[in-house]
């Protein structure tokens, strides 16, 4: 008898690195059940155009679904019963988490919780979530490791992100479920955030519009392609679930200044950029720089994607879609 394929539940399947995952679930042949609310921080019809890549393969089941919602989450976990659960659904940003606390606290601490005491009242042995590098706030060590303080979160979004590392740490404490949580380290990569550095300053240079630098650009960070991001999750999702509680830095292959960054984005769109310089933004970290040593020993994380080729891939992306992404509309600040 042919072996049924493996089902995972993803949330946040409509946003970016939701994408990417799904994709290569289908891919490896899994059935993947994606949850979204669709929200429209940014434009959602850039999230539909994801959901239409997914759905062309009959694998893929989707649910518009707030995981605020208890009743909704267990319903969905109860009816699909998956081998794993990816939790990606968040508001992410951490500007606008200074002028929207209240959707952080309720997608990201409510949202998590929800996950959490799903997994537990139907009994599911793991769960995956997205942290953040925020998480290291005020911490000034470089490269940060996992073992490194995370007291003094500088944003509301990261306050949240460290809220979910607590929360996880006590379902593990009190059931058993293993739960690993993924401090993301600036993902970019093709069906980007339209709020993140790389797509606003791609867009800006081809138009020929400014730039905003802030700290005028004397920041320094471990740009994370989306696909290593993927192989990271891939890599835990092959090892058999064992009762663990981990936090795992998942970093990118190179750490670069940000000028040298935006000068990358030049070369691949062959446009100058024009620069407004400005200062710091508050809850924004001057350096993000992530040691991977602990994901490389356990799962043998090793990002392969260079910077170079990665924005040169997201720059011809962007040309592609040119007409599309740039009639989507701004972000909310
Ligand atoms: N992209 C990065 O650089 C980065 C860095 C660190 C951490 N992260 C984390 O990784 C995860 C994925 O990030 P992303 O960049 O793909 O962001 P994204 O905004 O593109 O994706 C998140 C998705 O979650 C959905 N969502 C939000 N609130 C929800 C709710 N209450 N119910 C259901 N769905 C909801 C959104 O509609 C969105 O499609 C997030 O948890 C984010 O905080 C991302």
């Amino acid at each position: 008898m042919k072996k049924k394929s493996k089902k995972i539940v993803v949330t946040g399947a409509a946003g970016f690195i939701g994408l990417h995952l799904s994709q290569a679930l289908l891919e490896r042949g899994w059935r993947v059940i994606g949850i979204d609310s669709m929200n429209d921080y940014y434009d959602p019809r850039i999230k539909r155009k994801r959901l239409a890549l997914l759905k062309k393969n009959a694998a893929f089941r989707f649910y518009k679904v707030n995981i605020a919602r208890y009743a909704a989450v267990e319903k969905i976990l109860k009816t699909e019963k998956p081998d794993e659960i990816v939790h990606l659904a968040a508001q992410a940003g951490v500007r606008h988490s200074l002028s929207d606390p209240w959707s952080y606290l309720e997608s990201n601490e409510l949202g998590t919780l929800n996950i959490f005491e799903a997994a537990k009242r139907l009994a599911f042995s793991r769960v995956l979530f997205a942290s953040s590098s925020s998480v290291y706030g005020t911490n000034t060590k470089s490269p940060m490791s996992e073992d490194d303080r995370t007291d003094s979160p500088m944003s509301i979004y990261a306050a949240t992100k460290k809220a979910n590392e607590a929360l996880a740490h006590s379902y593990h404490h009190l059931y058993g479920i293993e739960c690993i949580g993924l401090r993301f380290f600036t993902v970019y990569g093709t069906w980007g955030r339209p709020d993140m550095a790389l797509f606003k300053f791609a867009k800006n240079i081809l138009i020929g519009a400014p730039i905003d630098v802030y700290n005028r650009g004397r920041m320094l960070r471990s740009f994370t392609h989306v696909s290593d991001i993927v192989a990271g999750i891939l890599g835990i999702l092959a090892k058999p679930s064992r009762g663990r509680y981990k936090l795992y830095n998942l970093g990118g292959a190179e750490t670069i200044p940000l000028l040298e960054f935006i000068g990358q984005i030049e070369r691949a769109t062959g446009k100058k950029a024009v620069r407004r310089l400005l200062p710091m933004q508050s809850g924004d970290v001057r350096e993000s720089v992530a040691d991977w040593s602990k994901a490389r020993a356990d799962f043998g994380f090793t990002p392969a994607i260079g910077i170079e080729a990665g924005i040169s891939e997201f720059v011809d992306w962007f040309r592609e879609n040119e007409r599309f992404l740039l009639s989507l509309r701004e972000p909310r600040q």
